[in-house]
């Protein structure tokens, strides 16, 4: 007899233990370094020259091997299974598909934590000329993106913003966002955001004005802002309301997603204050919130699978353009610089070597990640991981991991084995 996991089952191989991903269920299932030899070997090697019923700890891996019967992820064969070659990943080029634009560093608000360091007193010589954005936007669309968010510093502080916003409808992209922080917000943006079908994201950190104003340091900004958020509603618009949690306001995640619910937007629980920017500062950082560690059960299917061998879960496709014309891949990745629109066509800087590395930054490459079994399935985010490092490395682990896969353990494992 012979034993084979499914079609369905990739076996990913980890310094210390190995993994099983189903991608019918989704499910990927942790197996010790034993289990993982045997399951190499026992696809073209009859059982009964591995493992000896006779004895105890062969019985074990016999019932290991029923057990993934029972789960559907393999099966005994008499004869050494014949399998269609595994799926290799297509080795097709990887294209834009959305982008920001940071129409200008300024911006009426002053947030403790802003990562652009955007504020009123910031220099609006602006860099990029109008027409630059709006040819930019063609190419965008040419290079095949499909989504676009303007965003800033303040996006409304941006004369022409309603020019763009109609280059992008004319373009034909499919979505279209204006991410504010909604101060500025009057009727007639209203009226020209339904008309232009542009989607709105905006910021609040209280459920009250007192705080979100000390994060704002905009007096008057909580009241300016709720009201718009209630205008855009009304005119049915869709809408999204982010959050960032800092030490100023730790105390209102609940209030924060509660007030979302009050208001029929659907609450996301609040992201952490990233280390860029000004929000590169430890006294900024929340004492008792924090976001969700990275832990098992990790989940996968098989596109994404073969993806994440080929290229980044998630900076992939994408890139952010500074007010200043910089293209970086994301707008937290402020020092990872890949071109700069004033001096080349978009089309060069998409396809140039520093996009495409970061574009095919895989956990492969990543310290720690790239010895562990779940780096198929685990989400990366690359500024975060930078921002966290203390010296800064582009390609660091991640600080919210607890996993060390040389030794297979999750650090809350070794402290209640020390216990
Ligand atoms: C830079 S703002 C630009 C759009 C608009 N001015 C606003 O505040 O909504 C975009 C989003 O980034 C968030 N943000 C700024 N700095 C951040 C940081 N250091 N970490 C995490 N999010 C940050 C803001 O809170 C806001 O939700
Ligand atoms: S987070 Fe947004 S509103 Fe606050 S200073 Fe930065 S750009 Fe302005
Ligand atoms: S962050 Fe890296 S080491 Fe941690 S679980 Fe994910 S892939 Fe493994």
């Amino acid at each position: 007899m012979y034993y084979c996991l499914h079609q369905h089952c990739e076996l990913v191989t980890g310094a210390k233990r190995g993994a099983i991903y189903d991608f019918v269920t989704g499910k990927v299932y942790s197996v010790n370094r034993g289990a993982v030899e045997l399951l190499k070997a026992c696809t073209d090697q009859p059982i009964h020259q591995l493992l000896d019923s006779s004895t105890p700890d062969d019985q074990v891996y016999l019932q290991f091997l029923d057990g993934l019967t029972t789960k559907g992820l393999g099966s005994f064969y008499v004869t050494p299974p014949q399998h269609a070659p595994r799926p290799t990943p297509a080795a097709h080029a990887e294209s834009i598909e959305f982008l920001w634009l940071e129409l200008t560093s300024n911006c009426n608000n002053r947030c403790l934590h802003c990562y652009a360091t955007s504020g009123p007193s910031v220099c609006d010589c602006p860099k990029v000329t109008h027409d630059r954005w709006l040819s930019l936007i063609s190419e965008a669309r040419q290079a095949g993106a499909t989504a676009i968010q303007l965003i800033g510093g303040e996006p409304l502080l941006y004369k022409n913003w309603r020019e763009l916003i109609l280059k992008a409808n004319e373009e034909g992209f499919e979505f279209i966002e204006i991410f504010t922080n909604a101060t500025l917000v009057d009727d007639a943006c209203i009226d020209f955001f339904k008309q232009y079908r542009v989607n709105i994201a905006t910021t609040i950190y209280a459920d009250n004005a007192e705080i979100h104003d000390q994060v704002t340091l905009h007096p008057g900004s909580y009241e300016k802002t709720l009201t718009a958020i209630k205008k855009i509603l009304a005119a049915k618009i869709p809408l999204r309301i982010a959050s960032i949690i800092m030490k100023a306001n730790e105390d209102q995640p609940e209030n924060i997603m509660n007030l979302c619910k009050s208001l029929g937007v659907e609450p996301t629980p609040p992201d952490v204050v990233r280390p860029t920017g000004r929000g590169d500062d430890k006294d900024l950082l929340p004492t008792a919130y924090a976001k969700e560690p990275i832990k098992p059960p990790f989940y996968t299917d098989e596109q994404t699978f073969y993806r994440a061998q080929r290229c980044h879960s998630c900076l992939t496709g994408k890139i952010a353009v500074t007010a200043d014309g910089d293209v970086i891949p994301c707008i937290f990745a402020r020092n990872q610089l890949c071109g700069n629109i004033i001096t080349a066509p978009l089309a060069e800087i998409l396809s140039g070597e520093p996009l495409k590395n970061i574009w095919h930054t895989t956990k492969d490459n990543i310290e720690k990640c790239k010895d562990c079994e779940y780096r198929y399935a685990c989400n990366d985010c690359r500024p975060l991981a930078q921002g966290s490092d203390s010296q800064k490395r582009w390609l660091a682990c991640s600080a919210g991991c607890s996993y060390d896969p040389y030794t297979g353990k999750w650090e809350h494992e070794l402290q209640l084995s020390q216990k």
